[in-house]
This record gives structure tokens, C-alpha cells and sequence, in this order.
């Protein structure tokens, strides 16, 4: 039996409640990330600035720390810092949407909030079934759901889904992740005048089309926008096989960037490039605000078997979301930046200039700490190696040699340790944030990012830099970030 909103709202309120406690004593609950107040949160959904301020949906299972049927948890802000907790968005009650209100997107219409997510069926025969419906709403909170405005196309499996909406010289259009009948990975277009007819274009990229060759059985939460003179199509592609230091986890999320012809549905692209290279970072979404910038968020986890042991788990609560990042496109290539407002976070601010580090352990004065931001900037690299090491047992260093960058941190097993690389030209400066669990670091302003979740000691706070072959001269700065998620 189908159970109403209300009831699945009480229920998942009574949780919240009833877990608060425990949640609450959790020493791996973060300050300063949006987390879900229980169960199990992954993508970040229906980010959108409206009425002037900041809306965050994000795709939750509040009655387990395991995937199901997927509600939208709600989160509000000025700032995209200080977020509130908000009511509820969906819930999976009709039967377009029963097994989950999957991943999507919102934009502002007429004042209105209009939101495009996946309605997730399993039928009577156990079979999937996909819906791309419509909720609307006037003041941002309560959402009046529409039903579906797309069906399956002939062609596709109904691996058929997160449909993200956007204008584009005065039309609409959605792009959806897609997986066709031969198993290939697509994202395709569909337009509207109206935001509830919408006309199927094609697909604009694909695993075998514009010149790629195999990539992925299945594309999931694309975004498309333009930038800096260059079309941006994100995706997240699933079945891409490790190549060297690229795609080292059981799904990536990267870009490809070029130029679309709306009109043809071409898109003549150059090769996908992965958004971050650390262990925990899945289905980003972007969204512009008032002042133009584009924004983006991802889920900081991904989807791993470790969900089981992972130890928020045990707190009943498991993964959170990303720091908002600017992105900047330079001759195509994307670089991200932390957004502006997270200098809110800064107190206690450390300056150490002119630090030189060499073979032995370098520890600098009140530069410490377990929830932190700490900017390096390099001015003279004259060693072959150099090294941060954070924590307990986490840690970056830079070959100069072999020009790899390595992040390396504990598994969640507790028993081992594991990498992530990218090759850099050189380094010349790290923005790196660290919350009680978490890490993204920032490599030469946003050429590159690495974000994982840390589990170790959670009074571990030491800050060590260490130069192998030569000396390393550094500037250095460390504030303090205050708590902000109080939820
Ligand atoms: C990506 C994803 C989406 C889907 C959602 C379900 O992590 O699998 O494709 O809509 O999560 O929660």
C-alpha cells in the first residue's frame, strides 16, 4: 500500500527526532557541510537562486544510511553558507514516483518555482519505469506536484533520468542522462515553450557519437551551460574502465567542453576531463545567481560498496555535499573556486611568510587543527619533493620530478592506505579545507581538486610540511572555519 505525503513526512520527522541524539554525537559531523539530519544523503538537486536566496535540494533516504525510495531533503541560504534546514520538498507518494523522487533540476518561471525530477517505478513484474515529472511552487517551500511531462522515447532502456532544465535564447530545454537499448551511455535534449510540452531533439554526446568511442552503459545527471565562449556539457558516466591515474572510482563525474548547435543537436566536443580527482565526488549540478556566477555543487560521496562501513553509520547518517565552487573557463579548461562567501567561515587567521621547509618535520606555530582553511603558497620549489601531512595519517605531496601530485588517506576498513594522483606542471600554491571528516583541496587556484572524506582520530590536529632533495620556500596561512550547520 501506497502511503500519503503526510505519512511519509511524519515518519521521516518522527526519525529525525527520534535520532536526533545520536546523530548529534557523532565526532565526524561536519561544521560547515550540508549534511542530511539522518539516513543516507547522495546527489545534490534543484540548486537555484530564487527570490533572492539560495535553494539546495538533495536526493535523501531519511529511514536508512542505504539507498531507496528517494525523498528531496530542503536546505536554505543567504549566503551559500549558512544554510537552514527546510521543510521536506518530496516525497515518493504517487505512483509516477513511488520508488523514489529521483535526481533533477529547478528553474524560476513566472515568479514560480519549477521543478523536473524522475519519478522511479519498479512495476508489478519488478521491471524499472521512468517519468520525468513536474512540481511547482510559489513560495519556494511547498510544491504542488504535476505528474509526469516525458515518458521513455523508443530506443532507450528506462535507465532514463535527472532531467536538468535551463533557457537558452528564449526556449527551454532539458538535457537527461540516458542509457540506450544497445547499453551506451547518452545525454539528450528535449525542448519547451511552456515548461509542461516538451518536444524530444536527440542525442547531443554519447558513448560512440561526435567521434567518441566506447564510454559507459549509462550517462547520468548531465548539465549543459555555456561559459567563457565554450559549451560545457557535465556528466557523470557509469562503466568507464581505470586508465592510469584517470577514472580510479567506480564512477566519475567530469566535462566536455566544445560547441553545440541547439538546432542540429550537434555538439562538437573535445575529451572528457574529470572534475576532481579525489575518492569521494559524484552528479554535481550548477546553477547562476544574481550576479551571473556559476555555481556548482557535488555530492561528496560516491557509489561505493564501503557505504556499509563507513562509520557515520553507526550515527545513523551517512555522506554530505560539497563546498559551492565558482567555475571559470580558460580556453575551455574549467577551474574551480571555492565561492567568495566562504571567507565568512574565517577566524583566528595565522600568517607565517617566508617559511622555509626542509628534510626534517616542519611544524609552524598555531597552524593545527582538525576543522580548518589553509592557503600554501609556493614561492620557490627547490627539492624534488614536498609534502603536507594532516591528521592522523592523511596527506598531499608534490614530485617534481615525476610532476605527480599524490592525496593519500586511510581506508575506511581502517586497516590500509590509498591514493589518488593527477599529473600538474608544477605546483605553485594549495587552498585546502578540511572539516572534521572531509578534505578538498584546491591545486594551483582550481586547476585541479581532490575531495575525500577522512575517518581517523578525531583529536588527531597536526599540520607537518616536509621537503625532500632541496628546500621548499612557503607562505602560509590558517584560519579556524566556524560551525555553521547546526541541524
Ligand atoms: C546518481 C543517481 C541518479 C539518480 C539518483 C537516485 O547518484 O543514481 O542517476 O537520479 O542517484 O538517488
Amino acid at each position: 500500500m501506497r502511503q500519503s505525503s503526510n505519512e511519509l513526512k511524519q515518519r521521516a520527522y518522527k526519525r529525525i527526532n527520534d535520532l536526533k541524539e545520536i546523530v548529534a554525537s557523532d565526532p565526524y559531523r561536519l561544521y560547515y557541510h550540508i549534511m542530511p539530519p539522518v539516513g543516507l544523503l547522495n546527489d545534490p538537486n534543484g540548486f537555484v537562486f530564487y527570490k533572492g536566496q539560495y535553494h539546495m535540494f538533495y536526493q535523501w533516504n531519511p529511514f536508512r544510511t542505504e539507498h531507496g525510495a528517494k525523498f528531496w531533503g530542503h536546505v536554505v541560504s543567504n549566503d551559500l553558507v549558512h544554510w537552514q534546514d527546510a521543510e521536506m520538498a518530496l516525497a515518493p507518494d504517487q505512483w509516477y514516483d513511488k520508488n523514489g523522487c529521483y535526481s533533477g533540476s529547478a528553474v524560476v518561471f513566472q515568479e514560480k518555482l519549477y521543478v523536473f525530477y524522475t519519478g522511479n517505478v519498479k512495476n508489478e513484474q519488478g521491471n524499472r519505469e521512468s517519468y520525468q515529472c513536474l512540481a511547482v511552487s510559489a513560495d519556494g517551500i511547498h510544491f504542488d506536484k504535476k505528474g509526469p511531462v516525458i515518458d521513455v522515447p523508443p530506443g532507450y532502456t528506462p535507465h532514463f533520468r535527472d532531467p536538468k532544465v535551463f533557457e537558452k535564447d528564449g526556449k527551454w530545454y532539458m538535457v537527461i542522462g540516458a542509457q540506450t537499448e544497445e547499453e551506451k551511455g547518452e545525454a539528450v535534449i528535449y525542448t519547451s515553450s511552456d515548461l509542461e510540452n516538451w518536444r524530444f531533439k536527440g542525442a547531443i554526446a554519447g558513448s560512440g557519437l561526435n567521434g567518441l568511442s566506447d564510454f559507459g552503459y549509462m550517462w547520468e545527471c548531465p548539465d549543459l551551460f555555456d561559459l567563457g565562449g565554450k559549451d560545457i556539457l557535465i556528466v557523470s558516466p557509469q562503466g568507464l574502465a581505470p586508465k592510469g591515474f584517470e577514472f580510479n572510482n567506480i564512477f566519475q563525474s567530469g566535462y566536455f567542453a566544445g560547441d553545440v548547435d541547439y538546432e542540429r543537436v550537434s555538439f562538437n566536443h573535445g575529451a572528457f576531463v574529470e572534475l576532481d580527482r579525489g575518492f569521494d565526488f559524484y552528479a554535481p549540478q550548477t546553477t547562476t545567481d544574481a550576479s551571473g556566477r556559476r555555481i556548482l555543487v557535488g555530492w561528496m560521496g560516491n557509489a561505493e560498496e564501503t557505504d556499509a562501513i563507513q562509520p557515520t553509520v553507526k550515527k545513523e547518517w551517512i555522506h554530505a555535499l560539497t563546498l559551492p565552487r565558482e567555475l571559470e573557463s580558460k580556453d575551455g579548461k574549467l577551474l574551480q573556486h571555492p565561492v567568495e562567501e566562504l571567507q565568512l567561515l574565517r577566524e583566528n587567521e595565522v600568517e607565517h611568510a617566508d617559511v622555509v621547509v626542509l628534510e626534517e618535520a616542519l611544524t609552524l606555530p598555531r597552524v593545527n587543527g582538525r576543522v580548518f582553511e589553509l592557503e600554501i603558497a609556493i614561492d620557490a620549489f627547490y627539492a624534488t619533493n614536498f609534502s603536507v601531512a594532516f591528521g592522523e595519517k592523511s596527506s598531499f605531496h608534490y614530485d617534481a620530478k615525476t610532476q605527480v601530485f599524490t592525496c593519500e588517506r586511510g581506508d575506511f576498513s581502517g586497516n590500509g592506505m590509498e591514493t589518488r594522483h593527477c599529473v600538474l606542471e608544477s605546483l605553485q600554491h594549495v587552498r585546502m579545507f578540511k572539516d572534521t571528516s572531509s578534505v578538498e583541496i584546491f591545486i594551483n587556484h582550481g586547476e585541479e581538486v581532490f575531495t575525500s572524506r577522512v575517518f581517523e582520530d578525531p583529536n588527531a590536529d597536526k599540520i607537518c610540511f616536509f621537503a625532500k632533495g632541496g628546500q621548499v620556500r612557503i607562505n602560509v596561512k590558517k584560519w579556524h572555519l566556524k560551525k555553521v550547520i547546526e541541524y
